[in-house]
């Protein structure tokens, strides 16, 4: 794919976000703001059978933040838990497929960050990513 098919991907995820919204109850639910901007990321999550059953995501924040949650909904939908807690910056970077400056890495990272933290806990966030 050409540099231009990718910017579009971004731009429909950001048009037209999936898995949009909040579960309730969730299994896990947090939401974080990067703190460059104060832009607001929420993930929440249902785990059945040790599978991502259910994700949603929410918040208000840039193009390249929304789109990266977006897709990172779609990368977690239906994976097993274990498999995600493994998922790594380079791997939502990667399929972002963009090249992300160091400006907008933590916008580009802000869903990822959210959902460690939601599946790990807070304190470990960082160290998970
Ligand atoms: Fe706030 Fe990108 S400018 S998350």
């Amino acid at each position: 794919m050409t540099d231009s098919i990718y910017r579009e991907v971004i731009l429909d995820h950001y048009r037209n976000p999936r898995n949009k919204g909040t579960l309730d109850p969730a299994d896990y639910s947090y939401e974080d703001t990067n703190p460059l901007c104060g832009d607001e990321v929420r993930i929440d999550l249902r785990v059945v059978d040790d599978r991502i059953a259910d994700v949603k995501f929410s918040g208000r924040g840039c193009a390249v933040s929304l789109a990266s949650a977006s897709i990172l909904t779609e990368m977690v939908e239906g994976r097993p838990l274990a498999e995600v807690k493994g998922l790594t910056k380079d791997d939502l970077l990667e399929e972002l497929g963009i090249p992300v400056s160091p400006a907008r890495l933590k916008c580009a990272l802000l869903g990822l960050k959210v959902l460690k933290a939601g599946i790990y806990g807070v304190a470990h966030a960082d160290d998970e990513l």
